[in-house]
């Protein structure tokens, strides 16, 4: 266990914002672990952190945070189907895995390429990019529960996975993730059912790696690199609507972009909003919305969480007064 004072997070979020962390716990393993919540660490409501690139920091923390930094990946190959069980410590870069698994020739990764972030950080939002979330693939997540000290396995159903939510984001500080164990295969079905991906279903001898190269080119195409424009990814949540407000918004605006769901509800591209509003490469000193993704708010400079959630409530108010809908943060604001 390594403890650092006046830690500087501003490397250690995406969205480079200046931090400073009172208190910074690197542990290496689950007995660190243990070490920590004996000594009353978890009674203090500790940040854990992983890659950064889904928090708002504060200029000033002072609650304790907690890095869990293993990278180890074990794999099992089970003998009743194909699936080769990839159990990955919660301290590995989220796309290395990706690149690793899929270089291997296993299916099943290749969609959610280029997230930033750690594995371990990849349960709490259940990420999910063209058409995969990472729930489809989630056997078990391995956690500490802070509340009675214990390490337990939780399924994929205890994690209550929904859309950019679960378990781990609705009790955040409760669980620290050790490890996830993820299903993979040489031979399930690519999803190739998003925009952009379509064309692939006709390549003969399509492989993970293809999928991959194509959904990298996406990504590059609209997402800023945080190492060059520092960003959280999509801002808000695609907000989803009833059947009413939805037809109302296609009377209003036929080219509304929305995606039926479950229930006769409807999820309407919140990019697409923002942007209708005029607000895409909408910039207030140093913030400002993307100028090729509306949804994604960047640090053009010197930005603040204070600067940052400024832009973010005009943004909100913008959108609730044209179209009558709540907008919801997507990362995880820290006070
Ligand atoms: N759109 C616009 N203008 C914009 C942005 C989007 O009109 O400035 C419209 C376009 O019509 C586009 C549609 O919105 O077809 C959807 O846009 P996109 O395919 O870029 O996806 P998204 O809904 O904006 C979501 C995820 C992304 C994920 C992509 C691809 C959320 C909050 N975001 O974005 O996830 O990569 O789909 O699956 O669900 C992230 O969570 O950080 C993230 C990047």
């Amino acid at each position: 266990m390594l403890l650092e004072q006046n830690a500087d997070l501003s490397g250690r979020n995406t969205l480079a914002l200046p931090c400073v962390a009172e208190r910074l716990y690197s542990l290496t393993c689950p007995d660190d672990v243990l070490r920590c919540w004996q000594q009353g660490v978890f009674e203090e409501a500790p940040l854990i952190l992983g890659g950064g690139s889904n928090v708002i920091l504060p200029a000033r923390l002072k609650r304790p945070v907690i890095c869990y930094t293993p990278q180890r990946v074990c794999t099992k190959t089970r003998s009743s189907t194909s699936d080769v069980l990839h159990i990955v410590d919660a301290g590995k870069n989220w796309d290395c895995l990706v690149a690793e698994t899929v270089k291997a020739g296993l299916r099943g990764l290749e969609n959610l390429s280029l997230i930033p972030g750690t594995v371990g950080a990849a349960p709490v939002q259940n990420i999910g990019a063209y058409g995969v979330e990472l729930c489809d693939l989630l056997e078990w997540v391995e956690v500490f529960d802070t509340q009675t000290g214990e390490i337990c396995k939780l399924s994929s159903d205890a994690c209550q996975f929904a859309y950019r939510d679960s378990l781990f984001k609705r009790q955040l500080g409760r669980y620290l993730i050790l490890s996830v164990a993820l299903a993979l295969s040489d031979s399930r079905d690519f999803a190739l059912s998003y925009a952009g991906l379509e064309d692939l279903n006709e390549m003969s001898e399509l492989t993970a790696q293809c999928v991959r190269d194509r959904v990298v080119a996406i990504r590059r195409s609209k997402l800023p690199d945080p190492a060059e424009l520092p960003n959280a990814g999509s801002f808000f949540k695609n907000p989803v609507v009833d059947a009413t407000l939805h037809a109302e918004l296609v009377r209003a605006y036929p080219d509304v972009v929305a995606y039926p769901q479950a229930e006769g509800r409807y999820k309407v591209a919140a990019g697409w909003l923002i942007d209708r509003l005029g607000l895409k490469g909408w910039r207030k000193g140093s913030v400002g919305m993307h100028a090729l993704q509306a949804l994604v708010l960047a640090n053009y400079g010197s930005a603040t969480q204070q600067a940052v959630l400024a832009l973010a409530e005009e943004v909100t108010c913008r959108v609730q007064e044209a179209f009558g809908i709540s907008l919801e943060i997507e990362p995880v604001i820290v006070r």
